[in-house]
């Protein structure tokens, strides 16, 4: 998409100039997903609410490029933490630098993130609000990936899914959303961008997992969920009707055990209701932006929405 395309531009060219390389190995470890490209979603947002709100996001580019720093650094930490060996089509950083090395890099971007949050040029009582909200932001991911690991071996509702994908996914979706309100001082606009964002984070994770199973080339481990026992929507539903999976939490299952369980997961019509359930969110999250007066730049972020439980990776 255009739209996203161009603000990703503008994110990568910042990104060059307030994370640079430096000599130390550490720092090859911690730009190395950086480089490797990704869709700069939360940036893209960020930006998009800047220009809808009629401010310039210049002011708070070093906040933009924090979002990613943190995306990043929880990405590094996921793999680990998720056995996974590919990400954006590269090995995944615990894969090439070691776990050490990969728990440093992720913990030198969340440290970098916050420095790069005190940096913008907007007045200091609105940074220390952001700064508030940020931190919140990353305890929130940290309550979801621990609520995520600890499901893997136990059976929960879907609601407990979906208090748990709030919190791993939704909260940094909802902090790239409010952050621009935060830091030009418009308090009137936190809320509803808040509950935007938490609302597409949703769906945006919903549909994560739906492309684990039916997605092709999506740069990351293929049927990753299943062999690791996650407890996604889409096999909530399907234990619901009585489907079983050979391969489910099994890492050692051979490809072709692992198709025959999509296969199942198709068939069951599991993955059309997690498909569903997953556009129901983003209508949510789109009725919101309703706060936003500028029709045409609504229109723009709109069709970003959609694109979030549209995209093929
Ligand atoms: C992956 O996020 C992690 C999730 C929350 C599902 P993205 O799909 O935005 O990953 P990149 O940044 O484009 O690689
Ligand atoms: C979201 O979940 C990860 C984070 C909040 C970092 P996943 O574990 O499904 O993300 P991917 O599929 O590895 O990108
Ligand atoms: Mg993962
Ligand atoms: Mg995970
Ligand atoms: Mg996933």
């Amino acid at each position: 998409m255009k739209y996203i395309e161009e603000r990703a531009k503008i994110v990568n060219e910042a990104l060059n100039y307030y994370l640079p390389e430096k000599e130390l190995e550490l720092y090859k470890a911690a730009r190395h997903l950086i480089k490797a490209g990704g869709k700069r979603l939360r940036p893209v947002i960020a930006i998009a609410i800047t220009e809808a709100i009629g401010e310039d996001y210049r002011k708070i580019m070093p906040a933009i490029v924090a979002l990613e720093a943190i995306h990043n650094f929880t990405l590094i930490h996921d793999d680990i933490m998720d056995r996974d060996e590919m990400r954006r089509n590269v090995k995944t950083v615990h894969t090439l630098f070691g776990e050490a090395t990969a728990i440093l890099a992720g913990d030198t971007l969340f440290a970098e993130a916050f420095n790069l949050l005190s940096k913008c040029d907007v007045p200091g009582e609105n940074v220390k609000k952001a700064l508030e909200v940020i931190s919140n932001v990353c305890i929130m991911i940290c309550e979801g990936q621990f609520m995520d690991i600890s499901f893997e071996n136990k059976m929960i509702s879907e609601d407990k899914y979906l208090e748990m994908v709030k919190l791993k996914t939704g909260a940094l979706i909802a902090g790239s959303s409010s952050i621009p309100a935060v830091l030009f001082g418009r308090d009137d606009l936190f809320e509803p961008l808040w509950d935007y964002g938490i609302f597409s984070g949703i769906g945006f994770q919903i549909h994560d997992d739906v492309l684990d199973l039916i997605g092709k080339d999506i740069g990351k481990d293929w049927g990753s969920d299943i062999l690791k026992g996650k407890k996604t929507l889409i096999v909530i539903k399907a234990f619901e009707l009585g489907v079983e999976l050979k391969t489910f939490g099994k890492q050692k299952a051979s490809l072709e055990e692992l198709k025959k369980d999509v296969e199942k997961l198709k068939e069951c019509g599991a993955i059309d209701y997690a498909q569903k359930k997953a556009t129901e969110y983003i209508e949510m999250a789109k009725k919101k932006l309703s706060c936003l007066k500028d029709e045409k730049k609504r229109r723009g972020l709109e069709e970003l929405t959609d694109f979030l439980v549209k995209r093929s990776k």
